[in-house]
């Protein structure tokens, strides 16, 4: 079992598994002063020279993740494979005793991403999901204006993530079965609107998804064609949306597309009782004096949300700050999705 680290210990040893977005999270954790990089892993040994070269400190390299995970010199792993690998590698480290960051999403399907939270709340280890998106600056300061209350009652909302050309096309986990836009890009909107929501207990989901570019070899990232032995294990979504509703009768509209003939936009709109809000560009709407104001709120520039994702994994280990975005979240959003997914293939409301 890896060391559990106490109040005031430190540094954590980190290992980063995937060495795709591993580097914008190996990053931040190895500049943290209160933890290192000490291991990599990944089945392409060229990447992981690479980013070691970077890190500058001398790092264990693994090909094996299992062996990684049995290693007593690690305390705490980060997971940023393919969707399909996501459970199999951060249930094997909990299981180990390690503490867990996963990459969005938590799962390529539901069962996986239960098994693995009931592992890790077993465990009693942190387990965090690593959402660039929500630790974003603007959303954060949306978050703190919810918690204020400052919108009043947030009682619908809408998110969306549209690329016109955005497949990804260098690993074929994101086009494979439990890949897709929905649970590559509608998941940082789903989570990001949820949270700034209140995260409200979501109570039915209508949906519709398909494939309408992917298939025909078209819509790949930045208009490049990708080989046909790429397209043709096209097996997920390149669009899905709907309406979500939720238990204290709040609704949200949520859509994500991959490839479109759309403009390209990421954004949030809250809908609330005292004031309204935009995510891009950063507005809140309100009625003063029985006119309208809209407040464009210039943010002074901060760290990404990777870096506040290091900060508070490594706060969480050390001081014992309870974890804001647990695994658990990342498993009601998992919900969420997956009833939008099912919802579509059957033409019907999804109750959860
Ligand atoms: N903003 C974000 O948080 C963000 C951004 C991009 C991607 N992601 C997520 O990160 C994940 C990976 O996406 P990516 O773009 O980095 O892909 P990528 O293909 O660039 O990187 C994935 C890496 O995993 C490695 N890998 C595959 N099988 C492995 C195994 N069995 N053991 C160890 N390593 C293995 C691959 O060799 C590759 O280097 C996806 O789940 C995606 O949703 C998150």
């Amino acid at each position: 079992m890896a060391r559990k680290k106490s109040p005031g210990a430190g540094p954590v040893r980190v290992c980063i598994v995937g060495m795709g977005i591993g580097r914008s999270n190996g990053r931040p954790l190895h500049a943290n002063p209160r933890a290192k990089v000490t291991a990599l892993c990944d089945v392409d040994e060229k990447r992981m020279r690479e980013f070691a070269d970077e890190l500058k400190t001398p790092v264990a390299f693994y090909t094996d993740f299992k062996k990684m995970c049995a290693d007593p010199e690690i305390d705490a792993v980060f997971v940023g494979t393919p969707n399909q690998l996501h459970v199999p590698i951060a249930l094997e480290a909990v299981n180990q005793g390690k503490h867990v960051l996963v990459t969005k999403p938590l799962a390529d399907a539901l069962g996986p991403a239960e098994k693995l939270v009931k592992a890790a709340e077993k465990a009693g280890v942190v387990n965090m999901m690593s959402l660039s998106i929500r630790f974003g600056g603007n959303v954060q300061w949306l978050g703190a204006q919810s918690r204020k209350k400052a919108f009043g009652e947030i009682y619908y909302a809408r998110a969306r993530s549209i690329r016109r050309s955005g497949i990804p096309s260098w690993s074929p986990g994101f086009v494979r079965k439990g890949g897709g836009a929905f649970r590559d890009m509608g998941v940082h909107v789903l989570d990001s609107v949820w949270w700034l929501m209140g995260m409200p207990k979501p109570k039915s989901v209508l949906g519709v998804s398909g494939a309408k570019f992917g298939p025909r070899g078209q819509g790949y990232w930045e208009y490049k064609p990708v080989p046909k032995a790429y397209s043709s294990q096209y097996a997920s979504d390149d669009y899905a949306g709907g309406v979500i509703t939720f238990a204290n009768g709040a609704g949200l509209q949520v859509e994500s597309f991959w490839a479109s003939h759309q403009a390209d936009e990421l954004n949030i709109e809250l809908f609330g009782t005292e004031a309204g809000a935009r995510l891009s560009p950063l507005t809140v709407y309100r009625t003063r004096n029985g006119a309208p104001s809209d407040e464009k709120v210039e943010l002074p520039k901060g760290g990404s949300g990777f870096d506040r994702i290091a900060d508070h994994f490594v706060s969480c280990i050390l001081d014992g700050t309870p974890c804001e975005a647990p695994l658990r979240h990342g498993l009601i959003v998992q919900e969420m999705m997956e009833a939008m997914l099912e919802s579509a293939q059957r033409g019907r409301e999804v109750k959860l």
